[in-house]
């Protein structure tokens, strides 16, 4: 069975933590298709402060990640498999998408990322030597790589199949046939004050529904994202 591994090198566990115990992801874990693990940056912090960073050369504002705690961090996990492969979120990554998230999930074998968490305002160019992937979730900044992997993951995990509930629900959704919406979908009940769910998901038609659906996926597109099309 394909199950995937997440070492997340980080100063701030707790961050992350609860999320990764909390529905699907932890169903994951539970199911043997995910694993989580931490390493504290701080463990390999240097002097008797455990410091991680230090300021620019050149003068400017704020703190940048050092290279000797983030290598050694790094090298502490590769040491027991040398096959993990680095993600590094970042602003000047390529940004992340439905096909990167779905070439992450479809590996065949075991698979082992190690997504190295930025802090501060920055870290030192040097590390981008030992990333394997530099992925943007887009163009804002935050305060640091928590965020972003845990989007990494989940937008992952979710793709492994037997996580999701119905087998198809990953394929139907939006973006998995290309860069079209999802359909819109409705439950009971039937009227909610005047709104009413479209005839045709009512008829029972099975042919129908299908070709409504596929209208409604460009319909939507051109409504709600025309710059996809
Ligand atoms: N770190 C700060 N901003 C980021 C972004 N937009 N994507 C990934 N990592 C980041």
């Amino acid at each position: 069975m394909a199950m995937i591994k997440f070492t997340i090198i980080t100063l701030f566990q707790e961050a992350l933590d609860p999320y990764l115990k909390t529905s699907m992801m932890w169903k994951a874990t539970e199911k043997g298709l995910a694993e989580f693990n931490f390493v504290n940056l701080r463990d390999f912090g240097l002097g008797p402060h455990k410091s991680v960073d230090d300021t620019p050369y050149g003068g400017g504002d704020g703190m940048l990640l050092r290279c000797e705690p983030v290598f050694n961090a790094i090298e502490s996990v590769k040491a027991k498999d040398p096959d993990a492969k680095v993600i590094l979120p970042t602003p000047v990554g390529e940004i992340w998408n439905q096909k990167m998230a779905r070439e992450f999930a479809n590996t065949f074998k075991s698979s082992h990322y190690i997504i190295l968490c930025p802090h501060y305002e920055g870290y030192d160019e040097r590390i981008l030597s030992i990333v394997d992937y530099k992925i943007s979730l887009g163009k804002y900044v935050l305060t640091g790589g928590e965020l972003p992997a845990l989007i990494i993951i989940d937008s992952v995990v979710r793709l492994i199949p037997g996580v999701l509930g119905g087998e198809n629900s990953a394929e139907i959704e939006s973006f998995s046939d290309g860069d079209n919406l999802e359909y819109p979908q409705y439950t009971r009940p039937q009227e909610f004050m005047g709104l009413k769910v479209p005839e045709v998901l009512l008829s029972g038609n099975h042919a129908k529904i299908k070709e409504w659906r596929e209208e409604q996926k460009i319909i939507q597109t051109k409504k709600y994202r025309p710059d996809l099309l």
